[in-house]
């Protein structure tokens, strides 16, 4: 028996975005487009074809959402910050109105006393850096980012305290050059694949250390999406691959952040390829000094995966994970004499085929904890689902069991010994899937509209998730 202490007083119970998904006005007051902009501007990239021109124009209804998060009683609000607003060619000159945009909303939310967790990068790289030099294949990005890093830490540090560096670097540099589904839409490059990894642990490092030099107290880390494992079978041999995947799939990216080093497996294995990446001098000591410097690890969480043997002749594929957005599709992918990911036939799934898991939540967190003591900030979890108005309302119940559950299993993480700073549902408004438009939706706040541009008045109709989600925050995650 061991007595619940539940969650801690300050505990921050909050909701997230991100800015390409939110924001709309995608060539206003001096932006310049990002390479998403161009991206869904590619045939065949994004469900219909839905870009995030408009998106749910939180650039100018982000008033409106911030008053709905404060008689939510929301703690804290995840957003991410538009590069190319701040420097719409990546470097060069800064645009003030992008900056004052930040500056609006930061103190928007601080009149209702709501902390702003704020991302520095989800993905939305100026697309004048990758037409400038292929952006993140290219060693100038580190410098380009720490300015660009450094630029919000001046600005904004003196009244935000909680920093992402990178959201889900792992999937950004996956789908981007192994899975060709995100900008900039390359296949299987192993070689450049790592050594844009590289680049971005490079920008990561250098930016939480620009931070805290100037802000001491800033509390730092990145956000990693991390699906824990389970090995299929108690076979050693399932054991083992389960190992190798945890090493190339997810220590590969928390150990650098946590210990500032890659995992050695996975180096080795790297080396053995030829793709590992490319260290300049100093690179070593500097992740490691980082490392040293971060405060928490992020996690956004959403699935498990099962993993199995995989023999010799057996998939090829790079173990991308299963995000092709249709039904029933569970891809069986993995590395030859490594592992495999079969479909896990125990846990439900979502209606995009993700497993439905809220014990591997507290498996995450525990995984965490014991590997690297870090406090940990859940900066994702949540439910994508097609909503449907019935009488001018959305009764997603479905949403709220499975907030439910998976709070209650980041509860027991709370006994467990789990220092969690803070749990941000995805998301706070409806927003933009990146491929999946507006069908698939995650909001406690629905929004009127579809992938037709010209669609929807754009109002704001909290759900019935919306006023559970209020409750739990009232009684500290007590009332579920
Ligand atoms: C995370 C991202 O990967 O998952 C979010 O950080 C994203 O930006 C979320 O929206 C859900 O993914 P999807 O594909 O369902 O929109």
């Amino acid at each position: 028996f061991k007595e619940s202490t539940g969650f801690p007083k300050d505990f921050l119970w909050g909701s997230a975005s991100a800015a390409y998904q939110v924001e709309g006005a995608w060539a206003e007051d001096g932006k310049k487009p990002s390479v998403w902009d161009k991206f869904v501007r590619i045939p065949g990239k994004t469900f219909k074809a839905t870009t995030g021109d408009k998106a749910v124009d939180h650039y100018h209804m982000y008033k409106e959402d911030v008053r709905l998060m404060a008689e939510m009683g929301l703690k804290t609000y995840r957003f991410s910050i538009a590069w190319s607003r701040i420097y719409p060619d990546g470097n060069g000159q800064v645009n003030e109105k992008g900056l004052q945009f930040y500056d609006d909303l930061i103190n928007e939310c601080l009149k209702y006393n709501i902390v702003p967790m704020v991302t520095v990068y989800h993905w939305d790289l100026p697309q004048a850096l990758e037409d400038q030099y292929h952006g993140w294949e290219d060693r100038r990005i580190v410098d380009d980012f720490v300015n660009y890093a450094t630029t919000l830490f001046k600005r904004y540090g003196d009244r935000v305290k909680h920093w992402i560096i990178l959201n889900e670097q792992n999937v950004f540099t996956g789908h981007g050059w192994m899975l060709a589904k995100h900008p900039p839409g390359k296949f299987k490059d192993m070689k450049t694949y790592y050594q844009v990894n590289h680049h971005a642990f490079m920008a990561h490092a250098k930016s939480v250390l620009a931070l805290k030099e100037l802000y001491p107290d800033a509390l730092v880390g990145s956000s990693f999406a991390y699906g824990p494992a389970y090995a299929v079978s108690d076979k050693p041999e399932d054991q083992m691959a389960c190992v190798d995947y945890e090493d190339l799939k997810s220590y590969y990216w928390m150990d650098v952040y946590a210990y500032g080093r890659y995992p050695r497996s996975a180096m080795k294995y790297l080396e053995s390829l030829g793709v590992a990446p490319h260290f300049e001098e100093g690179d070593a000591e500097i992740l490691k000094e980082a490392a040293s410097k971060v405060d928490f690890m992020g996690v956004n969480y959403y699935k498990t995966c099962s993993i199995e043997y995989n023999p010799l002749d057996g998939v090829d594929s790079l173990g991308g994970e299963n995000n092709t957005g249709k039904k029933g599709t569970a891809e069986m992918e993995g590395v030859p004499g490594m592992y495999k990911v079969p479909a896990n036939k125990n846990l439900p799934t979502t209606d995009w085929d993700w497993t439905i898991d809220p014990m591997g939540l507290r498996f995450a967190c525990r995984k965490i904890t014991s590997r690297y003591d870090l406090p940990i900030v859940i900066s994702e979890n949540g439910l994508g689902a097609f909503d449907k108005l019935e009488d001018g309302k959305i009764h997603d119940s479905y949403r709220i069991e499975y907030l439910r559950n998976h709070i209650e299993e980041l509860k027991k993480a709370c006994d467990d010994g789990c220092r969690i700073l803070a749990y941000c549902t995805w998301s706070y408004t409806d927003l933009l899937s990146w491929l999946n438009g507006y069908q698939k939706r995650y909001g406690f706040v629905y929004v009127d509209r579809d992938e037709d541009e010209n669609s929807g008045t754009l109002k704001r109709i909290p759900k019935d998730s919306y006023y559970w989600y209020k409750k739990v925050i009232e009684t500290n995650g007590e009332e579920l």
